[in-house]
């Protein structure tokens, strides 16, 4: 299990540069070793960080790329409030990932059935035997401390027996969603989380000086587990940080 590493920037801007670098290194490491590279992505402001360097980098081979969704709303695709919709317009729209390798959930399904659905998306890339294992797995935080969509108090947080599980009940709209669990997040070869703004401040305290249980704190991962903050987020958080 992996001790968290935290790297502080001055603004999110930068953040977006140090994910630029690390997922250029992950990537074609994982490339290298298995001719594809395995990502799954969250929702939130998390896209728009993400690609804002990473959309004009030529040096990744994005044809090699499998990108799943860390969670995602039962919406259209074209929705509003589509994670995919969010990805594609910042991200997707700008690099060469062939489409057939961005598994989206099936909207046309109940939450439930979508989940079950989309485990068989997981099933055709990882395999049916073990837990999948991402090469990465990007990650927001919620002021609420939750993260996929896994929230506080839910009965989600104790899933052991599914890689992907449904909610009708989110307490961020909208309801009705799917969520990778614990056992596929924990699985990951790294993890990074993006965290930013003072809105955060009051929960990152709590999971790294008062080491209070909140959603974002249950997750390791296998080799790295890597959040990227900037200082306003850090307001107050006396955990040992790099810059
Ligand atoms: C979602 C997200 C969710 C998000 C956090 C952080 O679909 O709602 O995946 O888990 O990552 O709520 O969102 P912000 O970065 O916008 O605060």
């Amino acid at each position: 299990m992996a001790t968290p590493t935290i790297y502080v920037s001055p603004t999110s801007a930068h953040i977006s540069a140090s994910l630029n670098h690390l997922i250029t290194r992950l990537s074609a490491t994982s490339i290298s070793r298995s001719n594809k590279f395995t990502v799954a992505i969250s929702g939130g402001s998390l896209p728009k960080i993400l690609a804002a360097d990473l959309k004009s980098n030529t040096t990744i081979d994005f044809t090699k790329w499998h990108v799943f969704f860390a969670d995602e709303r039962v919406v259209p695709i074209d929705h509003d409030d589509s994670n995919f919709k969010a990805a594609k317009e910042t991200l997707f729209a700008h690099v060469p990932i062939p489409r057939e390798q961005i598994y989206t959930v099936e909207p046309s399904l109940s939450h439930d059935k979508a989940a079950e659905e989309y485990t068989q998306q997981l099933k055709k890339v990882f395999g049916a035997d073990g837990i999948p294992q991402f090469d990465l797995i990007l990650l927001g935080m919620g002021p609420d401390g939750h993260t996929c969509s896994l929230f506080p108090g839910h009965p989600l947080l104790e899933v052991e027996d599914r890689w992907v599980a449904s909610l009708d009940d989110s307490p961020k709209p909208p309801p009705q969603r799917i969520t990778l669990t614990y056992p596929v997040v924990n699985n990951a070869e790294t993890v990074a989380f993006v965290a930013t703004g003072e809105g955060k401040a009051e929960v990152l305290h709590k999971i790294f000086d008062l080491k209070e249980d909140f959603p974002s704190g249950r997750v390791t991962a296998k080799k790295n587990l890597l959040w990227f903050v900037d200082e306003p987020a850090m307001k107050g958080v006396q955990f040992q940080t790099k810059s």
